[in-house]
């Protein structure tokens, strides 16, 4: 669900139903806070302010505690995104092994710089810290999925195949 004309909705009755059933799980509120923002940003791809302040009452914290959270968590989206967030990794191991040159291999075919969505709402581009996966730098992580020893070549055919599902 998407918000129309930059006015947020409030979270639905089974959004918020969805969050006390995870938060019951956890023994303080605060515990369920990453829990609670998954939740509204599996519905609405990004947790916008309105939506923030609306998981914090729900959870008994103040907005500006959550925001805190949030800002610590990089899956977390707190501006719009694409369909499928394409995060880069932009730490040291890839460094070494040519991420820039990746990095900019997906802005030329995508047509977007970092922290952009491409003109169809399919992709955008972000980077992240380490991904674990130093030993198959340089890396990328598109949705749930990890791919390592990027090249030109693989990334040409992974954004293809990203491109056709989902
Ligand atoms: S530095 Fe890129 S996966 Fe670790």
């Amino acid at each position: 669900m998407d918000d129309k004309n930059n006015k947020p909705i409030p979270l639905t009755e089974s959004e918020a139903a969805e969050i006390r059933a995870a938060a019951s799980h956890y023994p303080d509120p605060s515990a369920a806070s990453i829990e609670a923002l998954k939740i509204v940003q599996k519905h609405r791809r990004w947790v916008s302010d309105n939506n923030l302040q609306a998981v914090a009452e729900l959870l008994g914290l103040s907005a500006a505690e959550l925001d805190g959270i949030a800002t610590f968590y990089n899956l977390i989206y707190r501006k719009p995104v694409g369909e499928k967030v394409i995060h880069y990794c932009d730490s040291v191991s890839c460094w070494m092994l040519g991420a820039e040159r990746i990095r900019e291999h997906i802005s030329k075919r995508l047509g977007i710089g970092l922290g952009e969505t491409t003109a169809d709402g399919r992709f955008t581009l972000l980077p992240i810290v380490c991904l674990g996966a130093c030993d198959r730098a340089p890396a990328m992580m598109i949705g749930d999925e990890l791919y390592g020893d990027l090249d030109e070549a693989s990334v040409d055919a992974i954004l293809t195949r990203e491109d056709r599902h989902g």
